[in-house]
């Protein structure tokens, strides 16, 4: 039996360098692994849920996010890319979920409320929005998907899963799993900063490295990354922690050995910050530059690639519809 892997990005910007770390570089090693089949979902309901008054910006990044992830190296024959709201069932599914939580456990979830705040949301939340962990596990379920690769911030949403397919089972399963439990696949690396070193690199603060960026925005954004503003002149000593030049070669500098020379000789002194965004800048850019090129090459044909997710999209509708069956048939509603 196959390893069962799925997850997810909402459609509403380009993917960034931290969306790269974070998760798309494991899901394009673990589509090579015969032991896994791996599901990946443009999330357009989810993004919905706080861009329902602009669906023009949802529909828009669908193609972008998925000329991202071909342009990265997901390949459709091996992974499954489909449309969230192409797969009806998924809907179905949260709705026999939403009995299985209260709104107060939704309230309380610490990523559901962190980001409440951040969207201004505290007192006139949509409910779709509220409740999108409900729709997240159907996602996953509906796939018996069991390992999720994903950031820190979406432990809450996991666990709020598990608690759903734990009462699902519990109720309706009499004894039997038709749902699975899933486990998060944390990447190594810690959440990237974005370039003015604030926690994370966010669409609205403009301040994350895309990867369609062109290698004169990767040059101005890494030009403009905050170091350590107590490191004024060359042989000054510097700080390496907080450092944002210092955390992008971490995650992306493939020589680990001169990085660590280098930092030593920052501390110390004698390292100007101009010499070591040189050396970030020549990074960045050779890992972007070949997925840009496939990237422009692939936006030459829109249609071509609607048509991946179509395809994908059919394939997991069928999955969909398979766990669908089992979960009525459960619920004792599969009347005809
Ligand atoms: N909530 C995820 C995010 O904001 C996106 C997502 C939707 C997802 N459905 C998913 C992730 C299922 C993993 C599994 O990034």
């Amino acid at each position: 039996m196959k390893k069962i892997v799925l997850t997810g990005d909402r459609p509403t910007g380009k993917l960034h360098l931290g969306h790269y770390v974070g998760s798309l570089q494991s899901r394009i090693k673990i589509q090579d692994k015969k032991d896994y089949k791996q599901f990946v979902m443009i999330a357009d309901a989810q993004a919905l849920t706080d861009n329902y008054d602009n669906p023009e910006k949802v529909r828009k990044h669908v193609l972008e996010v998925a000329l991202d992830y071909l342009a990265a190296g997901l390949d459709p024959k091996k992974t499954t890319i489909f449309i969230q709201s192409a797969v009806p069932q998924l809907a179905e599914l949260d709705l026999f979920f939403l009995n299985l939580v209260t709104v107060g456990q939704l309230k309380r979830n610490p990523t559901v409320k962190n980001e409440m705040k951040e969207k201004g949301f505290e007192l006139n939340v949509p409910a779709g929005f509220l409740t999108y962990p409900v729709s997240q596990a159907a996602d996953i379920t509906a796939f018996k998907a069991t390992e999720i690769p994903v950031g820190e911030d979406q432990l809450p949403i996991l666990e709020q899963v598990n608690d759903i397919v734990r009462k699902f089972n519990s109720i309706y399963g009499k004894g039997r799993n038709i749902l699975k439990v899933c486990k998060p696949l944390l990447s190594s690396t810690t959440r990237l900063p974005g370039i003015d070193g604030k926690a994370k690199a966010s669409k609205s603060l403009n301040n994350g490295i895309y990867l369609a960026d062109s290698d004169e925005e990767i040059k101005r954004k890494v030009m403009a990354m905050y170091t350590d503003p107590g490191h004024i002149k060359v042989d000054d000593p510097g700080q390496v922690k907080g450092n944002v030049v210092f955390t992008y070669l971490d995650a992306f500098d493939p020589n680990k050995k001169e990085i660590e020379k280098l930092k030593a000789q920052y501390k110390k002194g004698g390292l100007g910050d101009v010499a070591i965004k040189k050396r970030l800048i020549d990074v960045l850019i050779n890992l972007t530059k070949p997925m840009r090129e496939r990237r422009e090459k692939l936006a030459r044909d829109p249609k071509k690639v609607m048509k991946i997710l179509e395809q994908g999209s059919a394939e997991a509708k069928k999955v969909a519809a398979q766990t669908m069956a089992e979960v009525k048939k459960a619920m004792t509603i599969n009347y005809f």
